[in-house]
Order: structure tokens, then sequence, then C-alpha cells
């Protein structure tokens, strides 16, 4: 209430100043609502602020409208390998063929959204910065590049970039007005930020619940060369709430045998004091609970190889070299760093200040909260094994299976994602493809569209290594089958015989079929494996569409792509 004044300010700014308010247009490319969220919040603030100013997804935007825009504000995401999100490529192609124009006398400014442990951080944006400005922008702001824990930076650049708004849309001469009337002011004034206070969560990533473990079990049989944990987690009173294909962050701690490693290496007592996030610390609970231990980024590596004056690091980081980079950043861990390049005399603070924070591992859940209203369900896949002698675990999944037990609690938050999502008619049918930990979010699925008598067809790809100690869930599987619900299912058990059979064997087995569904309008689901197995089934899908439809292959590309652009073919791979 009280809010529906938030569009009058912009025609008061108007008479003040007595010209038009140039009008902002925020260009947002999102997958899963991050850069969107960043977007709206600039676009909310800057209204409040009496300016003319509104929030675009760069899949919707008319790109013919482009040349007439005066301050254009662009928050990207960045996927994969330096990628836009998908949703946004048509945009990006716009900017980058013929059909561009000239963009003399347009303002803009670059946020970017990245993950620092990638080595074409925020690529996205930075090639949207550097577009703008070949094209004859004029850059408002310097571009800022923000990682995986984005919050606060993008407050802090709604506020300064809402100032230098405020400026332009102020007339010569006049200092910025405040826009508002005196009264509204006041009202406005009153909010504590762009988001009114009720619709935020009581717990999120900077505040997560304390979730008890109700249960943990191993879902692979006893001589399983795997170990997958079914976790049910509490949400009692957490007000969380979360929808099929969302998931959930934990926030782990690292194992105190890998802080010793590092402790020890670089000959530092872990009783050393540290500065993290604001507070001081111990060495050892900073490694332990702050900072990033297991994964490598390339600015850890950048810091460190100067320390060590490494020429060996240092070669491994130059431009030519990101495919050595990658597959080195893929096998080693901070503390093989630490052994194989030793240094001497880097003290705590500087060695802390090199690392990343800690951050949280998300999850994507296997319930549904509409049929389990109080708990929230994981399917972790346990990253523990050696290679060459070295320990290799996974910080989130070794802390839920082994330093975590029943009764206990972990942080958790939930991480919507809106690119992963059921469609809203209950009677399109869906063919979903999850192997190993990838079929999480199709339990949750098909929890839900039981609770809520949804008549579509169900068909679901699963794949592991046996039938006898991989098949995660199967009696889930076997009641959703005689519920009538999971109208079809077909199993790929790679090691149950002498070649390898995976999903994508399945689906172009089954390619008449497949191809049937998605032209009765068949939304598509494919989670799990982003390196070796989304890809795979991608061509597989591809061949389906070539042969069943009689397309060329650049037609059934363009097939697959036309479902991506209306969100019938959805991926949640990691
Ligand atoms: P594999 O380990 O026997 O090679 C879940 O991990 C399942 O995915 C396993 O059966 C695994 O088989 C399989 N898998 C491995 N590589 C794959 C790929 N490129 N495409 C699809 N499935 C794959």
């Amino acid at each position: 209430a009280g809010l529906g004044a938030q569009t009058q300010p912009a025609q008061a700014a108007g008479g003040q100043g007595g010209g038009e308010a140039p009008q902002i247009t925020v260009l947002y490319g999102t997958e899963t609502g991050n850069a969107e969220g960043v977007a709206k919040q600039l676009a909310e603030r800057a209204t409040q602020k009496g300016l003319k100013a509104r929030a675009v997804d760069m899949a919707e935007y008319k790109t013919k409208d482009l040349k007439s825009e005066t301050h254009v504000v662009l928050v990207s995401a960045t996927h994969g390998e330096g990628d836009p999100p998908d949703p946004a490529a048509p945009f990006f192609e716009f900017l980058w063929s013929r059909k561009a124009p000239k963009l003399k006398g347009t303002k803009f400014a670059v946020f970017s959204l990245g993950d620092s442990s990638y080595v074409n951080f925020c690529q996205a944006g930075k090639d949207l910065d550097a577009r703008f400005e070949e094209l004859g922008g004029e850059r408002l702001a310097e571009r800022v590049d923000t990682d995986v824990d984005y919050e606060d930076d993008a407050e802090a650049w709604v506020e300064k970039l809402v100032g230098l708004l405020e400026s332009e849309a102020a007339p010569a001469g006049q200092p910025a007005s405040p826009g508002a009337p005196a009264a509204l002011q006041g009202v406005l004034g009153g909010l504590p930020g762009a988001a009114p206070a009720a619709d935020k969560p009581k717990h999120s990533r900077k505040n997560p619940y304390q979730a008890e473990i109700l249960d943990a079990v191993v879902l692979n049989g006893r001589h399983s060369t795997k170990e997958t944990r079914h976790i049910e987690l509490s949400l009692e009173d957490s007000g969380l709430t979360f929808e099929p294909g969302d998931s959930l962050g934990i926030v782990p701690e690292n194992e105190d045998a890998t802080v010793e490693r590092v402790v020890d290496s670089l000959g530092l007592t872990p009783g050393d004091t540290v500065h993290v996030n604001g507070a001081e610390k111990s060495l050892g609970d900073a490694l332990k609970r702050d900072l990033e231990l297991t994964m490598l980024t390339p600015g850890f590596l950048q810091a460190y190889a100067d320390a060590a004056e490494s020429e060996e690091l240092r070669a491994l980081l130059a431009e030519d070299n990101r495919e050595a980079l990658h597959t080195f950043m893929g096998a080693n861990q901070v503390a093989d760093v630490l052994a194989r390049y030793p240094v001497s005399g880097l003290d705590a603070a500087t060695f802390t200040g090199m690392l990343r924070k800690l951050q949280p591992r998300l999850y994507s859940i296997a319930s549904s909260q509409a049929a389990l209203p109080d708990e929230v369900h994981l399917t972790v896949g346990v990253t523990r094994y050696t290679s060459d002698g070295k320990p290799r675990n996974g910080v989130a999944s070794t802390y839920l299976a082994e330093r975590r037990e029943p009764g206990e609690t972990v942080p958790v938050y939930v991480d919507h994602n809106k690119a992963f999502k059921l469609p809203s008619d209950p009677t399109t049918p869906l063919i979903m493809i999850g192997p190993g930990t990838g079929v999480a979010p199709f339990r949750a699925f098909l929890q839900e569209r039981e609770e809520m008598g949804a008549t579509g067809k169900n068909w679901l790809f699963f794949g592991e290594r046996t039938f006898r100690e991989d098949f995660l869930y199967q009696t889930d599987w076997q009641q959703f089958r005689k519920d009538g619900l999971l109208t079809r299912m077909d199993v790929a058990f790679s090691r149950d015989q002498k070649e390898k059979v995976y999903v994508q064997d399945r689906v172009r087995q089954r390619s008449r079929d497949v191809y049937a569904w998605l032209q009765e309008g068949a939304n598509l689901y494919v989670c799990g494996d982003a390196d070796a197995m989304a890809p795979a089934v991608h061509e597989a899908l591809t061949d389906v569409v070539k042969d069943e439809g009689g397309l060329s292959r650049e037609d059934a590309q363009a097939y697959l792509k036309q479902l991506q652009q209306e969100r019938r073919y959805q991926r949640d791979v990691y």
C-alpha cells in the first residue's frame, strides 16, 4: 500500500525541471533470475527517485528501439565458458551483426554477474561494455564485475548509478532535484532500499536457516563404485518457500585435514590472527569456515604465482594457455598448489587475502513443497577420491555426508531458478532426462504433479552405472508408474554390458516417440553433467528432430533453439 504513488514522481520531476525526464532502459540478460533481480532493483530505485526507468528482458527487447535510446543500462550474467545467458543470445547476436545501430549520443553502463572460478569471468558483461563503446556509446560509469556473492556490490552500484542518472536528468545549471515532492519523499524515504520489506524472505544466502537433518541414507548398493546420498532436511518454521526446479544452497565448512595441510605447507600456525569478512579470527577458523580451499580460481593463482615468483605458474596463466589452465584448476586444490610451488615467508594475512570467500554449494531440490510442506530433500553425489595420493574431496558433499549427522543442523537457503520450471499448463507432457544425481529435480516434478493432479504425460530417462547397485530412487519410480503418473521410463545402465549405454542412446532409440511428444507440445528438461552428458544429449535430440522431422541439421538445430527460446527446452546442468 502507498507504493502506488511510485509512478508519480517522474511527472513531478518533469514538472519541476521543465523538460521531459529521459527514459532509462535497463536491459537484463538472465538465466536463473539474478541479473533480472538487479535490473529491477535499479529500475525501481530510479523510479522512486523520480526518474523514468523500465527494466526489460533482452530476450523480449525490440532491438529496433535501440537506436533511439538515450540511456541504456545493461545487466548481464555470464554462463559456461564466457557465454551470454541462453535467452539473451539473440540480443548479443544482433549487437554483433551488421544490423547493430550507431550508438552516438547513447549513454550506457554495464553491471556484470559471473563466477570467478571460471577463466572467462564476467565475459558477457565485458563484451557488452566493449561493444557499446565500439558502436559509439558514451560510458556513464565504469563497468562493475561481480562474483557469485554479488548482492552487496549490486546494492552499492544501484545507489551510485541512480545518483549519476539523477544528475543526468537534472537540467543544466541546476543541481539534481530531489525528484519527489517533499510529502512523497517522506513516504519513499522510509523504505529500506528498493524492495519492499514484505517481499524479502527471512532467510537468504547471507542469513541462512539452520536446517535439521532428519534423515540421510545411501542410495547405492553395498558394492557400488559410487556414493549418492538422499538427505532430508527440516524446513519447519523457516518461512522458506521453493518450487520444483529450485536449488538449495548449503553453506559448508572445510575439512580439518585440509586446513592442516594448508597451514603446514605455509609454515604458519592455526592460532595466527587474520581479518576476514570484517572480523578478526584465527587463521584456522577462517580457513575452515570462510575461505575456499577445494576450488582454485584464476585470481588466487595469479596472486600466488607472484608471491611464489613461479615462472611455471605465470606461464600457465598466460592468455594463450586457457585449456591447460582449465585442466590444472580441475585437477588441483589450494593445498596442491602450495605443495608443488613452495613459497617462503608468506604471512597469514597476505595469504588469506588471496583466497576466494568460501561459497555455498547449490543442490537441485528433490522434493515438492506442495507434497511435503515442512521438508526439503537432496540427492548428493559424494565426491571423495584420491588422485596421485592427494585427497580430492568435495567440500559440501563430504560436509553433508561425513561432518554432519541426523539431529544436527546445516545452514541453508533457497536459490530460485526460473530457468528450470514446470509448465503452467498441467496437461503439458514432460520429457525429463536426468542421469545420476541429475534425476533429483524430476522426483520433485513428479511429486508436485501428483499432488496437483496434473494430467499431462510424463516420460523419464535415467542413467547410472549398474541396475543392481545404482538405480537411484527405484521404488519411487515404480510407485509413480503404478499410480499412472509416470507414463514411460527408459533406463541406461552403462556398465551392465560390454558396450557403454547412455541416456542419449536411449533417446536415439526412442526417436519416433520423442519427436511425436515434442510435436504434441511436450516440454523437455535435461539435468546433470554439463561437460559431457548435456552436449551429447543435445546432439541426440538434434538427430531425433533431423531424422524424424526430415529436416537438415541446421533446421533441426534451429528447431531446438526455438524450443529453448520458448522455454520449452530447459537445462539445469553443472
Ligand atoms: P559411466 O560412468 O559408466 O561412464 C551417471 O553418472 C551415468 O552417466 C553413468 O552411467 C555414467 O556412465 C554416465 N555417463 C558418463 N559419461 C556420460 C556421457 N558423456 N553422456 C551420458 N552419460 C554419461
